[in-house]
């Protein structure tokens, strides 16, 4: 298989254990697709996911599998744990084979977890770069204030890392629920920022990463493939409208 991209040339050669020259050759003679398309160019770059022909034989071709789920309290983000169930384990046996986690949920957090075997995709969503959106809903301990709205939009030194976090959003919906928008995944990061508060997070609820919405039809514990949309925009940055991640 294929781990990462690769150029055509050097994986058909050492596919079929020939040398470059017989491989230009072979692509010269148009016996050679990808993808359904003849490929007769020795720098076409390949992927695990691409479809390889050699005289009409299939050489490789893995299945890119994307995948969300609503993740319970009580369950692991891992793929696997001594102790707990993990959210593999909610897949069917079939489906589990090189998935791996696109970010985590603590054991106690619910809602939106996408699982991919395509590290491309998932490097995509999860490079500080590409400052992807997470959504989240907190029901708090204590009322949440105003003061907290105006240090989430600041940012916060996490003395542990010697990091200041990225502005984030923090939403007052009533009392003890808001809703908050990062563009960061620390650990335990929306908790240890309510925490300078002395406010405790009793819930904790991802609704979307980027432009992937939790779908509403999924209960607890469930889970579907993607759709064609959600798999080709997952980098853009959907905030409600009007807001912003900066403080006016
Ligand atoms: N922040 C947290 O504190 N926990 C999560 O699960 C996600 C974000």
């Amino acid at each position: 298989m294929i781990t990462s991209r690769t150029r055509l040339d050097r994986y058909l050669s050492s596919q079929l254990k020939i040398n470059r020259r017989d491989v230009r050759l072979m692509l010269a003679q148009a016996r050679v697709r990808v993808d359904q398309q003849p490929a007769t160019e020795i720098h076409q770059v390949i992927d695990r996911f691409s479809r390889v022909e050699v005289d009409g034989e299939l050489l490789s071709a893995a299945r890119p599998v994307y995948i969300m789920l609503n993740k319970p309290a009580g369950i692991v983000s891992a793929t696997s744990d001594e102790q707990h169930r993990t959210v593999l384990e909610l897949l069917p046996k079939h489906l589990r084979e090189n998935l791996h986690l696109v970010g985590r949920l603590d054991y106690n957090s619910t809602g939106l977890v996408l699982l991919t075997n395509d590290g491309q995709w998932s490097r995509t969503l999860t490079l500080p770069e590409t400052k992807v959106s997470k959504r989240y809903r907190v029901h708090m301990a204590k009322p949440i204030t105003e003061h907290c709205v105006r240090a989430f939009a600041e940012g916060m030194y996490f003395p542990y890392e010697g990091i200041t976090t990225r502005p984030a959003k923090l939403s007052i919906l009533s009392s003890h629920e808001a809703e908050v928008i990062l563009e960061e995944g620390r650990y335990h990061q929306i908790k240890r920022m309510f925490g300078r508060f002395q406010n405790e997070v009793l819930e904790l609820h991802r609704e979307a990463v980027g432009a992937i919405e939790l779908d509403p039809g999924l209960s607890a514990g469930q889970w579907r493939f993607l759709n064609e949309d959600e798999i080709r925009m997952p980098g853009i940055l959907m905030l409600k409208p009007g807001a912003s991640l900066t403080t006016t």
